[in-house]
């Protein structure tokens, strides 16, 4: 099942589009970090895709470094913010694709998935298509980075019980064509079974003197919840090593309290052997296997 909120028939609003810069959270050292790996590619040669790069948050920032990037979104609206912040620059390409199936005609030496975009993968079968084309897209040696949410248990407990569907105020935002101030809520629900939680989001435009100009809402939007071993076991199944994983945008590691989980990536050597888990990889016994008769 993919996620029905991104269906190319069924586009994110304009609106939301427009507003999505405004509400996205602040991950402090996020674009540091892209572009610390942005700057050790080759200036002339070095390739970057950002897959579901919605308004190009991200993806635009990379191509100020000065390498080739493309971004692709299955979000015409989100694609045309990230042209229009984007018309100063003339080495960034924006295209209308599904992360799960696409089909480029070049490889890149640094495929990345910011902003927890990949967890809007709902099933197994739709994150390993995914990590399938991320791999035929990938030079050799390139890297994939998957920025993921870290689960917190106490709250996904909360919202899967007591606070399930309970509508919580957000940071108002500032609509940047308009200049009025939409206030806006959001109400999660977790299933356990399926790991998915939904979020349903309220948006309300106000003028100055605090008449509503317009309503609207969206939702629910599934997404699916991530734990290390299984983004571990996913990416091993298609065909990927892990380099390092981070729970935080300063390359810390991942911990009880990181929010964060940055997993980099690179074409396995060894096809379809999953690696051990980065934290556990130093409690395991050394396997040294038998030499060949
Ligand atoms: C949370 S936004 C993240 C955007 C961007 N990566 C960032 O960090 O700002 C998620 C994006 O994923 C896109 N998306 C969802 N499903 C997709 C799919 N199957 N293929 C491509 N893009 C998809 C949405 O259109 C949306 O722009």
């Amino acid at each position: 099942m993919s996620n029905p909120d991104y269906q190319s028939d069924n586009p994110v609003p304009e609106r939301i589009a427009r507003l999505y810069d405004e509400s996205v959270p602040d991950w402090p050292g996020e674009i540091a970090f892209y572009n610390r790996l942005v700057d050790r590619l080759d200036p002339v040669d070095g390739s970057v895709l950002e897959i579901a790069c919605g308004t190009g948050r991200v993806t635009n920032q990379i191509a100020e470094r000065g390498v080739r990037t493309v971004g692709i979104d299955i979000s015409q609206p989100m694609l045309d913010v990230a042209a229009s912040g984007s018309t100063h620059l003339t080495n960034v390409e924006y295209i209308c694709a599904d992360m799960r199936s696409f089909g480029l005609r070049e490889k890149f030496d640094l495929v990345v998935s910011p902003g927890h975009s990949f967890m809007l993968l709902l099933t197994p079968q739709d994150q390993l298509d995914c990590l399938t084309s991320v791999r035929k897209h990938l030079k050799p040696g390139g890297r994939l980075v998957l920025h993921l949410d870290q689960q917190n248990i106490d709250w996904l407990g909360r919202v899967a019980t007591v606070d399930k569907g309970r509508a919580e105020p957000l940071p108002t935002v500032t609509d940047p064509e308009t200049g009025n101030s939409v206030e806006r809520t959001i109400a999660w629900s977790y299933d356990p079974p399926t790991q998915t939680n939904s979020f349903t989001s309220t948006w309300r435009e106000v003028s100055e003197a605090g008449e509503t100009l317009n309503e609207w809402s969206r939702g629910p939007v599934p997404v699916h919840c991530i734990f290390p071993s299984e983004a571990e076991h996913l990416l091993g199944r298609a065909g990927f090593e892990v380099e390092v994983l981070y729970g935080d945008f300063d390359e810390g590691p991942l911990t009880a309290e990181s929010e964060e989980m940055i997993w980099v990536a690179r074409v396995s050597d060894r096809a379809t052997r999953p690696t051990p888990h980065p934290l556990c990889a130093s409690q395991l016994p050394t396997i040294t296997s038998a030499a060949p008769a």
